[in-house]
């Protein structure tokens, strides 16, 4: 039978930063409709996940990248012939379609679930606002649960919910309570600029919210009112007590940076984590369209870290994941953190493990990227699950190995980032 090689083929041969095994492949073939998937060696397997990939692999029904792990059994294992079982003892360990050309694996989804907003932030909207896609285009509650479930399965772990204001979308915790139904799921989080927060915060831990940010980039009202261009400091102050009060720890405080804006309330923020267990983090201003970005108005973490550090010199840092985009410090009998996103200064897109899908159901591989691919228009027009992973892995292979750098970024299209969402 002769084979053609689908959209979604790779052969990935070579090393890879952050990954000790020479080679990783897995060779997706068709041939008259029929997919066939022929996974290859992958030294970073461990035995469990070789075991899922063998069981399934023996199911042509079962996609062999779920997890059904849990329901192995010692007689299943040894029903698979001796020389397969060999064969398998390499596989590839995630998902290939969630695996790009760099060998990072994308088990992080961002979703945005809006593009309004209750707040306007300069740096994040042009002031005279953004062009809504109309409603209709916008993905429906049954759209987010269907490409969520998707990706699930395919090995994501943790969904992010953003926008816009995720928390003015009316059906925000029915998402939530059944994306909590999700096996594989572990973690949801949200992050939001707190404006409803206090009032649905009981719903959203009902609902299964697990982590939340919360943006806040002044503790002086009428600045952090100049910066939003709307009133609601004190709603809020009042959802990260209240998120406190319920027990989330840490609670994330999300604050851009700006030079002659906020530049001059880093150390007030910093006290914030003496006695709150809060992890501030203070993330480098970013160009997107229409948000006014100059490299003079960015301050650099290092900017940044050395103001600190001649209030607190013994800052220490705190080690952190693999993935971790934050820069962790402490300052010694603090009972929080702080942290530095460093997008701009000192990328992280080595360790890169996030695609987003925005509001109008488009799929982003990097945040700086302006490739997308509508997924809206497939799941509209009848792609079945197979078909939608083969578009989601093209779109991820062709994921480049990092953006161009923060001039570049600057020149570059893009949509603002309350279309992208954060
Ligand atoms: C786009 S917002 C969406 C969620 C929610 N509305 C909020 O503000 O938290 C997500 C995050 O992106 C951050 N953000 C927006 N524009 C940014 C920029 N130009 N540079 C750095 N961070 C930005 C915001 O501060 C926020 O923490
Ligand atoms: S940063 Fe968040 S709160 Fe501010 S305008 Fe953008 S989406 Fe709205």
């Amino acid at each position: 039978m002769a084979f053609r090689s689908t959209m979604c083929c790779r052969l990935i041969l070579g090393r890879h930063a952050g990954l000790e095994a020479p080679t990783v492949r897995i060779v997706q073939l068709s041939s008259r409709g029929k997919v066939w998937r022929v996974p290859r060696f992958y030294s970073g397997a461990t035995q469990e996940e070789n075991k899922v990939e063998l069981l399934s692999l023996g199911d042509s029904n079962t996609s062999p990248y779920t997890h059904v792990a849990e329901n192995t059994s010692k007689e299943q294992e040894l029903a698979i012939p001796r020389s397969r079982r060999r064969i398998l003892k390499d596989v590839l360990p995630f998902s290939a379609f969630l695996t790009d050309s760099f060998g990072r694996r994308h088990n992080y989804l961002r979703i945005s679930l809006t593009e309004k907003c209750n707040l306007r932030c300069q740096y994040c909207m042009p002031e005279e606002g953004v062009k809504l896609t109309p409603r209709a285009q916008l993905l429906s509650t049954e759209e987010v649960l269907t490409l969520a479930r998707l990706f699930v399965q395919e090995g994501v772990d943790k969904i992010r919910l953003t926008g816009g204001e995720p928390l003015i979308r009316p059906d925000v915790l029915h998402i939530i309570g059944e994306m909590r139904k999700l096996e594989g799921l572990k973690t949801i989080a949200v992050t939001t600029n707190g404006m409803n927060l206090a009032r649905l915060l009981p719903g959203l831990k009902e609902a299964g919210v697990d982590l939340l940010n919360i943006s806040l980039d002044s503790l002086v009202p009428a600045k952090f009112e100049f910066i939003v261009r709307r009133k609601g400091f004190h709603k809020v102050m009042e959802g990260i007590e209240k998120a406190i009060e319920m027990g989330y720890n840490p609670v994330k405080v999300n604050c851009v940076v700006m030079r002659g804006l906020n530049e001059d309330e880093l150390l007030d923020f910093v006290a914030l984590t003496e006695k709150k267990p809060l992890e501030v983090r203070f993330i480098e201003y970013m160009p997107f369209d229409g948000n006014k970005w100059n490299f003079k108005k960015m301050v650099s973490y290092q900017e940044m870290l050395d103001r600190i550090r001649q209030q607190w010199p013994d800052l220490e840092s705190v080690p952190g994941g693999y993935a971790d985009t934050a820069k962790t410090f402490k300052v010694p009998g603090f009972q929080g953190h702080i942290g530095f996103i460093t997008s701009m200064s000192d990328n992280f897109c080595s360790s890169c493990n996030r695609l987003r899908i925005t509001a109008d159901g488009s799929l982003k591989v990097c945040l700086f990227g302006n490739s997308e691919v509508s997924l809206r228009d497939c799941l509209r027009s009848g792609a079945s699950d197979e078909e939608l992973l083969e578009i989601i892995g093209a779109a991820v292979g062709r994921k480049k190995k990092q953006h161009a750098g923060m001039f570049s970024i600057s020149q570059m299209k893009n949509r603002p980032m309350i279309l992208i969402g954060g």
